[in-house]
């Protein structure tokens, strides 16, 4: 806030300077086209025969059916029954969704699903204008959400290629992969720039600097769709791609996901308009707004960007989606109720449970005049023209059920292509790689067999974790790709993930690196690899202790402060993501059988490196980075990498992981433990503790190791509550995303009165639950997780943005139970309202 009066106190004194001017200044989020690139979709979207088609349906069209065009569903709140009393028209799957709610139904389920959903929307009845419904999903590397589908290395490993013709080719085979499950969409590719590290999106992006977003917008739109035909349709086996996230996703202070870029309109154009031209200009069909705020105006609700610049300065003819509730968070709005949205130019919801709802509330809008008639027409006839220019009219997909297609040959050797150009050598001490494939190497770390973590978020899991090898039929784990090129060689390969060996080895290749994440829940306060507890550095040393010479492969979705981790290995590879072919990393670490080198490194560094654990930001990196912009040794070029300083330059205790509450036998960060009784509330923060009136008492009890958790025990004498408190945390993003309140706890004696979870927003109680039955249903004396959804909570009316208690525990009964942990985690199935 203090910026944008900064920019507009500026701005106001540049008009006084000037002297003269009497107009005042233009209000924060203020567009001016002028300043904004030109750009136009080719004059083949808008062929004379798609208007013309597009006219006649609107034309038959009710308004019941026009409505339902602009609104999306979720495949998880959604059957095809419900598509014949709301004509909508898209279903998605997000990236926790997926057929009969099950993440990781297989092919064949998942085109029988969305062969299910069409087949609605087509059929002939009476009073429906048949419009095929419109499938999306993220497939953002490869089809990434298909057990079985090749996952290519994410963009940040795509953006160190420097190689536009590489991204053209994965676009096209992402297509055919998304094709064969009858997909017709995907959120992709994301045109971020991202400029803070911190930023757990940032692996998502090319790079921080536009010129690679600029290059590769045009080959990964063209790549995915194909060229648009002057006439009909793209080819089948095409997928329609968006632009995201429109814009300055990549911008926000702090790296903070869904936050506000405070950047004046010229860097908003010079940095984060940059993929949009070109991707615009190279016919993409679609593009998704983001979550995001520019100077503090939510962009779902900002007309000048949305109509002003994009449709009208950038010439953008397809049609603008929005975000997962995205609309929700534009202030007067719900995530049922927003006609803000639409009338400053978003032309299809994203809204994935509260669909119903929304297109009541739509309908009533649109016959009242709040959503004007020609504002409606308009988007519903660039959802149309897109629908027709794709094709999905068009009866004939060859490439649906042709399930051999998915990880295929050819498929997957272009994606270890891809992940031999991605890797970047940051160290090569005394030119320690090449390996001879004759040696005896030791493979080590938790990431060297675990194709889950070598893939990373949105990787059939939407935070890419619970995935195991045997979810990746076709992939390879990188230890796999090593033992391959060894034993080819006449060596021996020997899998340790602990680094523990019996005879010692003439190398170790350690790959550990980031545990997978996606979106907010990947936000860091600060650079630091793994923060206080440096395992891998352990391993690492431990290694070099017995004289063994170490490679360390660092798999991460972004540049973070690893100079412990460098001096402790003789040579250093950022690998970023690879994804599912492993083998890429083998080919280009161990020499050929007859010694010579089988694939150079190629890969430049799109991100700086930090020197220092504080330099999220570009600038910061930018002034003294560790490695530049464009940093990448390879095997001719011996620069060394003399001691690195190990002060990371932030102070201990300044990280800790925000979703955690309780743990280790106390309220961690700024949360505090509070003991609550008709006498008053007192803090708890040693070892014991009591209530004022001593209805409630804490003491140290052990789970796991010595004193790691606390018992409390109500007396029974009046209500008592324990609580955890602190200043108001936004939990908005995190209710959104499905996120849940996780308690480890044991019930040591149960409640003898019924026991209530209370949420606290802005200083009172928001919203209770009632446990009583929860609580009752566990064994006595067991360690036990319940997770309770924060959707709970929001349902009940919780202002989920200002949350001062995220939980507390209530009983005028005489209740006994230790806890362990309460923290905030994804919900895996296992959520529940109580
Ligand atoms: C993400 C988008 C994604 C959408 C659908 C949102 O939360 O921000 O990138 O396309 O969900 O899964
Ligand atoms: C994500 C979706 C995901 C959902 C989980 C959203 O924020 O974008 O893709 O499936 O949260 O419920």
């Amino acid at each position: 806030m203090k910026m944008h009066r900064a920019l507009l106190l500026g701005s106001i004194a540049a008009l006084a300077l000037a002297g003269g001017s009497t107009s005042v200044a233009a209000p924060p989020g203020t567009v001016h086209p002028k300043l904004w690139p030109k750009a136009h979709s080719p004059a083949a979207m808008t062929d004379p025969r798609t208007e013309a088609r597009a006219s006649a349906l609107l034309r038959r069209m009710s308004l019941e059916e026009k409505v339902g065009q602009v609104i999306q569903a979720d495949i998880a709140s959604i059957t095809p029954e419900d598509l014949k009393t709301y004509p909508l028209g898209s279903v998605l799957a997000g990236g926790n969704s997926g057929p009969g709610g099950d993440d990781r139904a297989s092919a064949q389920t998942w085109l029988k699903s969305i062969r299910a959903f069409r087949a609605v929307s087509t059929e002939a009845r009476p009073n429906h204008v048949p419009i095929p419904m419109m499938f999306g999903l993220d497939a953002v590397h490869g089809n990434n959400n298909i057990p079985g589908a090749v996952i290519f290395p994410h963009n940040v490993g795509l953006g160190a290629t420097r190689d536009p013709a590489l991204i053209g080719a994965i676009g096209r085979v992402t297509a055919e992969e998304a094709a064969v499950i009858g997909t017709d969409w995907t959120f992709g590719p994301t045109l971020a720039v991202p400029q803070d590290l911190r930023w757990g999106r940032t692996y998502e992006g090319y790079g921080e600097d536009p010129s690679i977003a600029r290059a590769y917008a045009p080959a990964m739109v063209q790549g995915l769709q194909g060229a648009l035909p002057a006439q009909g349709s793209i080819g089948r086996g095409r997928l329609i791609a968006s632009a995201k996230h429109f814009l300055a996703d990549g911008g926000t202070s702090g790296g903070r996901d869904q936050g506000d870029a405070a950047i004046s309109e010229t860097e908003l154009i010079r940095l984060h308009a940059q993929g949009y031209a070109p991707a615009i200009d190279a016919g993409a069909l679609t593009v998704l707004v983001s979550y995001s705020s520019w100077q503090g105006v939510k962009n779902h609700g900002n007309r000048g960007l949305l109509t002003d610049a994009l449709k009208g300065r950038m010439g953008f003819e397809g049609f603008v989606v929005g975000d997962w509730n995205g609309h929700g968070q534009v202030p007067g709005c719900t995530p049922t109720n927003c006609p803000q949205a639409i009338n400053a130019g978003l032309d299809m919801y994203m809204a994935p449970d509260g669909w119903k709802a929304l297109y009541t509330n739509t309908l009533q809008q649109a016959r009242s005049g709040q959503i004007p008639m020609a504002r409606l027409d308009d988007a519903v006839r660039r959802i149309l023209r897109v629908k027709l220019k794709a094709g999905l009219f068009d009866s004939a997909r060859p490439l649906e059920g042709r399930f051999e297609l998915l990880g295929a040959p050819d498929h997957r050797a272009l994606a270890r292509r891809a992940v031999r150009e991605s890797l970047v050598l940051l160290k090569n001490s005394g030119g320690l790689l090449p390996l001879k494939a004759s040696r005896k190497i030791l493979v080590a770390g938790d990431g060297a067999d675990d194709i889950g973590k070598q893939s990373g978020g949105w990787t059939i899991s939407w935070q890419g974790t619970g995935n195991s090898n045997a979810d990746f039929p076709h992939g390879q784990s990188i230890w796999s790709g090593i033992s391959e090129a060894v034993a080819a060689g006449g060596g021996k390969a020997e899998l340790s993930a602990d680094g523990s060996f019996t005879k010692r080895p003439d190398v170790a290749i350690v790959v550990f690196g980031e545990q997978p994440y996606a979106e907010f829940q990947g936000d860091i306060p600060n650079l630091e690899y793994q923060p206080g507890v440096k395992r891998d550095l352990a391993l690492l040393k431990r290694l070099k202790a017995q004289g063994v010479p170490v490679v360390s492969v660092f798999l991460s979705g972004r540049p973070l402060w690893t100079n412990p981790e460098i001096n402790a290995s003789d040579a250093f590879v950022a690998a970023w993501l690879p994804g599912s072919e492993g083998g890429g990393v083998a080919d280009v670490l161990i020499r050929k059988p007859d010694g010579s080198v089988r694939s150079d490194f190629h890969g430049r560094l799109s991100y700086a490196w930090p020197s220092k654990a504080g330099q999220g930001a570009r600038a910061d990196r930018a002034k003294a980075p560790q490695f530049a912009f464009g940093y990448g040794l390879t095997y001719a070029d011996r620069r060394g990498v003399g001691r690195l300083s190990e002060d990371s330059g932030v102070g201990q205790g300044a990280t800790g992981d925000p979703n955690v509450f309780f743990r280790t036998g106390r309220a961690q960060g700024a949360w505090i433990m509070r003991l609550t009784d008709a006498g008053g509330g007192a803090e708890a923060s040693g070892p014991k503790a009591a209530s004022p009136g001593g209805a409630v008492a804490m003491s140290a009890v052990d789970a796991g190791g010595q004193e790691t958790a606390r018992a409390f025990a109500w007396s029974g004498a009046g209500e008592a509550a324990i609580a955890i408190n602190g200043p108001a945390a936004d939990l908005q993003r995190q209710t959104n995303g499905d996120m849940a309140v996780s308690m480890r706890l044991r019930v040591d004696a149960p409640a003898t009165a019924p026991v209530r979870m209370d949420l606290g927003c802005a200083g009172k109680t928001c919203a209770s639950l009632d446990l009583t039955r929860l609580l009752a249903a566990q064994p006595s004396g067991e360690w036990r997780t319940l997770k309770v959804k924060l959707a709970c909570f929001r349902e009940l009316g919780a202002d989920m943005t200002r949350i001062t208690t995220p939980f507390a525990l209530r009983t005028a009964g005489a209740l006994k139970l230790s806890l362990a942990d309460v923290a905030l985690v994804a919900n895996t199935g296992d959520a529940v309202c109580p």
